[in-house]
């Protein structure tokens, strides 16, 4: 399970690193030192629009409040205290801050009043216009980028999406030192970095920067090829895997320790162990399936950090079945629905090929009672489930719905392994489920189940003995 409450502490900047560096890494506390969330100011810059082009974005189809308000929750998910935050409209961006010269002295006497340890900026900041704003707010900025990168740092459970996320995290610093040296170069006529390190330090911060990067690369590959033997090893789980996915906030955690929490499978240390975010269910009719939880969505992913994103996302080529779980009670849930669907299709989760999707429209003790009660009397075998994650409202449709998908893929055989064959008899019960089994002199007749996922391999193993009549 994703941990939802940390006691973690930041690493604050000493003032000895480079701005354009957000190296805001978390550190492990020790067991005697108590949480200091850091003190936050968060602000949503909404920049004047000029062309056509531009205004149809999909950023442009989010509110200004709304993308507040997701950043909020993206920024309590690391536990920073976001003492101030606000929307800020920026008519003519600032090469060199963003902001105007007002906006700037105000926030600078936030900062000092407030005590601010961090400012994040939910927009791109160029290097020179957050190494500038760190200047003159005396206090370390982040942008969108590196608020994502402190996320998914935080929440990569695998050691590959740790490396991966590292990677895009040395990837983009590395990018930051150069733009920001070409740039002030070109500014300064080269004389040199507004005090900062000069060409030589640059480009011998550059280096190291390229030497990690080889390294991790290296381990990402050597990661990658045992990762293939777990997902061998994973293949032969007989059970079907349904996938959870949606957009952060949505729900997942809250419905995946829903439809755990009160099944006997649910503490499975096989699988807590394996992977924490995979759990076995039994589901009504006692089919069993492993749960899947994946990393939430967030809106506008800078287009570096896709690939970070996708290793965390993978799994969910693997699945079964993925729901898609939406928070239906959000303003911009539609449009958070087509993100989620759009990136599925890149990922090759399609119509055609991939796994079928079902819609849970989650979060329905936020509706109108009356629009509630009636998306849960809509509830059939097609189209979205209605439910609440938190009252447990609608839980059971879902369930059936899963049983009767799982179920339409089974195949039951009969099949008849004579005494010879005995040693059989154990892989029988690991590749299928037995659902009827009566003991003979000569043989072992039995009914089994065997789901979609496991029906090649159990003919190849069985195939003689499956009773074609
Ligand atoms: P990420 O980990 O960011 O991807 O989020 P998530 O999709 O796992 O969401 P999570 O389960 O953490 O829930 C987010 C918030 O929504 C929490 O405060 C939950 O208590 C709340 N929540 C979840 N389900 C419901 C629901 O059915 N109704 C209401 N009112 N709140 C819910």
């Amino acid at each position: 399970m994703k941990p939802k409450s940390r006691a973690d502490d930041f690493s604050k900047s000493n003032g000895a690193e480079e701005p354009g560096q957000t190296s805001l890494r978390l550190k492990d506390t020790g067991v005697d030192r108590l949480p200091q969330p850091f003190r936050a100011v968060l602000l949503e810059p909404v920049l004047h629009i000029r062309s056509e082009a531009a205004s149809h974005d999909l950023r442009g189809n989010r509110s200004p409040e709304a993308r507040l308000q997701e950043a909020v929750g993206l920024s309590a998910a690391i536990n920073l205290n976001i003492v101030h935050s606000g929307v800020v409209k920026v008519n003519s961006p600032k090469p060199a801050t963003l902001f105007g010269e007002g906006k700037v002295a105000e926030l600078a006497g936030i900062v000092a009043s407030e005590e601010i340890d961090l400012v994040v900026v939910d927009h791109p900041l160029s290097p020179v216009q957050q190494r500038n704003l760190e200047r003159r707010l005396k206090t370390k900025v982040i942008d969108r980028t590196g608020l994502i990168l402190e996320i998914f740092g935080d929440r990569a459970r695998t050691k590959e999406g740790r490396l991966q996320v590292d990677l895009a995290h040395l990837t983009w610093q590395k990018s930051r030192l150069v733009r920001s040296w070409t740039h002030l170069e070109r500014q300064r006529g080269g004389a040199g970095f507004m005090g900062g390190p000069g060409e030589t330090q640059i480009e011998a911060d550059r280096r190291q920067i390229q030497d990690r990067i080889i390294a991790l690369q290296k381990q990402l590959e050597s990661v990658r090829r045992t990762r293939d033997l777990h997902r061998k090893k994973r293949k032969k789980i007989p059970q079907p895997v349904v996938a959870l996915v949606g957009y952060t906030n949505a729900g997942k955690s809250t419905l995946f320790n829903r439809l755990t929490e009160s099944d006997v499978f649910a503490k499975d240390l096989l699988f807590a162990t394996l992977d924490p975010t995979l759990r076995k269910i039994t589901l009504p009719h006692g089919r069993e399936v492993i749960l899947s939880d994946t990393v939430g969505f967030i809106s506008d992913l800078p287009t570096h950090l896709v690939a970070a994103f996708r290793a965390t996302l993978e799994e969910v080529l693997e699945a079964d079945l993925i729901l898609h779980v939406r928070d239906i009670s959000h303003p911009d849930t539609d449009a958070q629905a087509e993100d989620v669907k759009k990136t599925l299709n890149d990922l090759g989760v399609d119509a055609q090929t991939g796994a079928p999707i079902i819609e849970v429209w989650n979060k329905i003790d936020c509706l109108d009672p009356a629009y509630r009660d009636k998306l849960l009397s809509d509830a059939g075998s097609e189209g979205p489930v209605a439910l609440s994650a938190l009252t447990g409202a609608g839980i059971d449709q879902l369930s059936t719905r899963i049983d009767a998908f799982i179920a339409q893929h089974d195949d039951v055989l009969s099949v008849r392994i004579p005494v010879e064959e005995g040693a059989l008899l154990a892989k029988l019960y690991q590749m299928a489920e037995v659902l009827e089994r009566t003991d003979a002199e000569d043989c072992v007749s039995a009914e089994v189940r065997v789901s979609d996922k496991q029906r090649g391999p159990f003919r190849d193993t069985f195939g003689a003995f499956i009773d074609k009549g």
